[in-house]
């Protein structure tokens, strides 16, 4: 008896050790800083090989290499951009696009015309147009698109969607979201145009919108009045003098958006939790003379959700947060306290194994582009707004 016992646990021990069914040939497109929470994720991967490298910059992938994977650097495959990678690696199953925003619709586009499965990093692009045609790509070639926003893996995160899903808040008609800093303005390719085509908006901003709208579906953007700012990031008091000197995107950012409640980007119509019109108020903040433009806040026509100002860019709420309810005809607050995630690794490693299980499965993406359009037309329309001076609408 006892002998069956062990031989259970033994017949358990062997099959947990057995070899991947198959190993996921990667590519890594852009060698900056976000590249080596790739790499680093990758390498935990008993299902994948790292296979090639690519950098504009002559010389940054071997370095990245070297310091990253110095077990891997004399093996690997060196390219000078992501065509050149793309055309010397005929049977890659997947890149990561870890370029600056100017390059991701470029690079993206051609590894999904190459055959690739992509994942590829936040924000989405920089305009509405460059998500169009990605996803125009995309669906031609069949292939897995998710893009890098791993705080959706936080299980704090997906309490926010399970709440609004539940009907505890009714039918939500207001969002107040954002989020920012006193000072806290990036430098390097963050900065500038040429390279990162918009600032806060699409380095923090992008984030406070996911958490709420993916929240509630991701109802599709009517209009949108938006104002940017640059106060801080020109202004050598403020910032430093060379990277002031060279600044040219917002460092701050707001907004009033309309949304149609009726149009969720899953379509099937109006979801029981959400009104006819959806309305968010937005604000995001690289710098400003204040620690926080404000908690998050979810209205229904039952309920309402308080997320404590949360620097939701680093993977998680602010804090527990509060449900506000009647009850009995009473006035009640609920405290949602913070939840621990289940998984082993970190919110990059989840990203990472998401993607390549939704290769394998042949399944979604983790991250699904057409919801993260809707992100980028907002962000987009704001700047286009803000040009305007006026109200614009979102055409899609
Ligand atoms: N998910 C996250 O938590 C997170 C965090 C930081 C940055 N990001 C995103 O990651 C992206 C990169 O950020 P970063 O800090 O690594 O920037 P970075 O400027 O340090 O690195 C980008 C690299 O891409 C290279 N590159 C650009 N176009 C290329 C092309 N066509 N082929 C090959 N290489 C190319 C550049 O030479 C540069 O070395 C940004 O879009 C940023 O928003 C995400």
């Amino acid at each position: 008896m006892a002998d069956e016992v062990l031989s259970q646990f033994t017949q358990e021990t062997e099959s947990e050790e057995k070899k991947p069914e198959r190993i996921y040939k990667v590519g890594i497109i852009g060698t900056g800083w976000i590249a080596e929470s790739h790499i680093s994720s990758y390498l935990k991967q008993p299902d994948v090989a790292v296979v090639a490298v690519a950098d504009l910059i002559e010389g940054k992938a071997e370095k990245f290499m070297k310091k990253n994977a110095p077990e891997l650097a004399d093996k690997i495959h060196y390219y000078a951009d992501h065509a050149a990678l793309l055309a010397g690696e005929p049977d890659l199953d997947a890149v990561s696009v870890c370029t600056y925003n100017r390059t991701h619709a470029e690079c993206t586009i051609a590894a999904l015309e190459a055959g690739v499965n992509v994942l590829l990093e936040k924000p989405f692009c920089v305009t509405t147009e460059e998500a169009q045609a990605v996803i125009a790509a995309e669906k031609k070639s069949g292939k897995i698109l998710s893009i890098g926003f791993q705080p959706r893996m936080d299980a704090n995160m997906q309490m926010i969607k399970k709440i609004v899903e539940s009907g505890e808040l009714g039918e939500v008609y207001y969002i107040q979201t954002g989020g920012g800093r006193r000072r806290g303005i990036p430098n390097s390719t963050f900065i500038e145009q040429k390279t990162a085509g918009i600032g806060a908006l699409g380095d923090i901003g992008c984030y406070s919108l996911d958490m709420v709208l993916n929240a509630i579906g991701y109802p599709k953007p009517l209009t949108v009045s938006g104002y940017i700012s640059d106060f801080f990031g020109t202004n050598p008091k403020y910032n430093n003098p060379e990277d002031a000197a060279r600044f040219n995107v917002d460092d701050y950012a707001a907004a009033f958006v309309r949304m149609d409640g009726t149009a969720p980007v899953a379509g099937g119509g109006k979801p029981a939790w959400l009104a006819e019109t959806v309305i968010l108020d937005f604000r995001i903040a690289w710098a400003m003379h204040l620690d926080t433009p404000g908690d998050s806040v979810i209205l229904g026509k039952e309920g309402a959700l308080r997320i404590p100002s949360t620097e939701c860019w680093n993977g998680s709420v602010g804090g527990p947060m509060t449900l506000y309810k009647d009850v009995a005809g009473e006035r009640i607050k609920i405290e949602i306290p913070i939840v621990k995630n289940k998984f082993k690794g970190g919110l990059f490693d989840e990203k990472i194994r998401s993607f390549l299980d939704a290769i394998g499965e042949g399944s979604s993406a983790p991250v699904p582009s057409a919801q993260i359009l809707y992100n980028q037309a907002i962000i987009d329309h704001i700047l286009k707004s803000a040009q305007a001076k006026a109200e614009v609408t979102v055409e899609l």
